[in-house]
């Protein structure tokens, strides 16, 4: 790959997905390009590069996908599911007592886990939400998790990832050597197909997003951008939780971190935070990914 087509498809991600990488990444762009480019009759990098600057849309929505990370698993890392279950749910469940509903968004949800991990958690504390209404939106920007997400089919290895027996046993039906999520509980989350670069205040507001281990691979800028974003989408009450590895604090003072409750954050002032100018650079601007 010569410098220039890999600037190429650096700017290329970044501005198709807020992937930032570095400049010695090479190896991971070749890694999960080639195969790509031997599958579509491709010869090589150079002539992917032409095509993708030639706008074939099914080629860009491929590279794309092909350069996500999906890595994903059953109530990854617990904590934040203990934090939901004992603490963010409770809260909810008082201050939500006369509207009783409740609005979560799994944003970047991939293959399905975390959505039915929150729609687990919400089923064991079925008795004190008994008369609710619970939306659950999970999104993600590739269309192939996506599908995988909706079906809820899942192999041996991925529901012994994280997914105590109980809960398989409760709400999993075995299927050959598979596992389906049951109907039940596939009919409480909507997966839909959302870019978070792009606009998404269509979705209107939650009292809780999941947006946790996206992040970690946008720049700076990015970050912030989708922060002030996430904000407006918040109730002032509401519950931000981001990965391990992320954090607000140093980029925006739109949310600030529960204190002993690692992951969590509250909005400060989401009505402030709309006042305040989206900074360039991250900006919506891929039609092509739109509306698929
Ligand atoms: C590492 S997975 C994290 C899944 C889950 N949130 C978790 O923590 O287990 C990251 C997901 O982010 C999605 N993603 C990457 N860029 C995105 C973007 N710009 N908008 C929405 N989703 C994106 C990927 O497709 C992938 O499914």
């Amino acid at each position: 790959m010569t410098p220039t087509e890999y600037e190429y498809l650096r700017k290329f991600l970044k501005d198709n997905s807020g992937l930032d990488l570095s400049a010695d990444k090479q190896y991971l762009i070749e890694s999960r390009l080639l195969p790509l480019a031997r599958k579509a009759g491709i010869s090589g990098i150079a002539e992917l590069v032409q095509k993708l600057q030639g706008g074939s849309r099914q080629l860009i929505t491929d590279v794309v996908e092909a350069m996500t990370t999906n890595e994903t698993f059953f109530f990854r890392d617990k904590v934040p599911f203990d934090h939901f279950r004992d603490h963010i749910m409770p809260e909810i469940i008082k201050a939500r007592a006369s509207k009783r509903s409740v609005r979560i968004w799994c944003a970047a949800g991939s293959t399905g886990q975390e959505p039915y991990s929150l729609a687990m958690c919400l089923k064991e504390m079925s008795a004190a939400l008994t008369g609710w209404r619970i939306e659950i939106i999970a999104t993600d920007l590739s269309q192939e998790v996506l599908e995988k997400a909706k079906a809820g089919v899942y192999s041996q290895f991925e529901v012994q990832r994280g997914l105590p027996i109980q809960m398989l046993v409760k709400y999993f039906k075995q299927t050959g050597e598979t596992w389906q999520v049951n109907p039940e509980l596939r009919a409480m989350i909507q997966h839909r197909q959302l870019n978070l670069l792009h606009d998404f205040s269509q979705l209107g507001t939650f009292d809780v997003i999941f947006c946790r281990n996206v992040l970690i691979y946008f720049d700076q800028d990015t970050k912030i951008n989708i922060f002030n974003r996430l904000a407006r989408q918040i109730e002032p009450d509401g519950f931000l939780v981001l990965g391990a590895a992320e954090t607000v604090v140093g980029l925006t003072d739109t949310f600030r971190p529960i204190a002993e409750r690692r992951g969590l954050y509250k909005p400060n002032d989401p009505r402030a935070a709309a006042a305040k100018p989206v900074l360039a650079g991250a900006a919506p601007r891929l039609a092509v990914m739109a509306g698929r």
